[in-house]
């Protein structure tokens, strides 16, 4: 979906580890990737890397059919090694907030810790 750049938000509809769903509304004028809009809502996704790929605390999985850009290679290494893995696991972090996402449905994933 493609706006031409009319929107000055757009909506995402996450599930959480407890089953909630939350839908969010983000701005685009700030540079935001989908583990910062969690931690900015106060969800259960620690970033501990900051966003480098590293960690998988933001570890989520796409439940719409939206194209999204593909995962870098250190997203993909990432993904290797993290527990509770589907086609559809992504780094939420690795997932820059667009207009393209407008109406995204993700779930966080379960950490391997739980
Ligand atoms: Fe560490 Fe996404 S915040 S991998």
């Amino acid at each position: 979906m493609h706006f031409n750049g009319l929107m000055d938000e757009i909506t995402i509809h996450l599930t959480d580890r407890e089953g909630e769903l939350h839908d969010i509304e983000i701005p685009l004028d700030i540079d935001l990737n989908l583990m910062e809009v969690c931690k900015a809502s106060d969800l259960d996704v620690d970033g501990t890397c900051g966003g480098m790929a590293l960690c998988a605390s933001c570890h989520m999985y796409v439940e719409s059919d939206h194209e999204l850009p593909e995962p870098s290679e250190d997203e993909e290494i990432m993904l290797d090694q993290v527990l509770f893995v589907e086609d559809n696991s992504r780094l939420g972090c690795q997932i820059k907030v667009t207009e393209d996402i407008h109406g995204l449905k993700v779930r966080l994933a379960h950490l391997g810790s739980e």
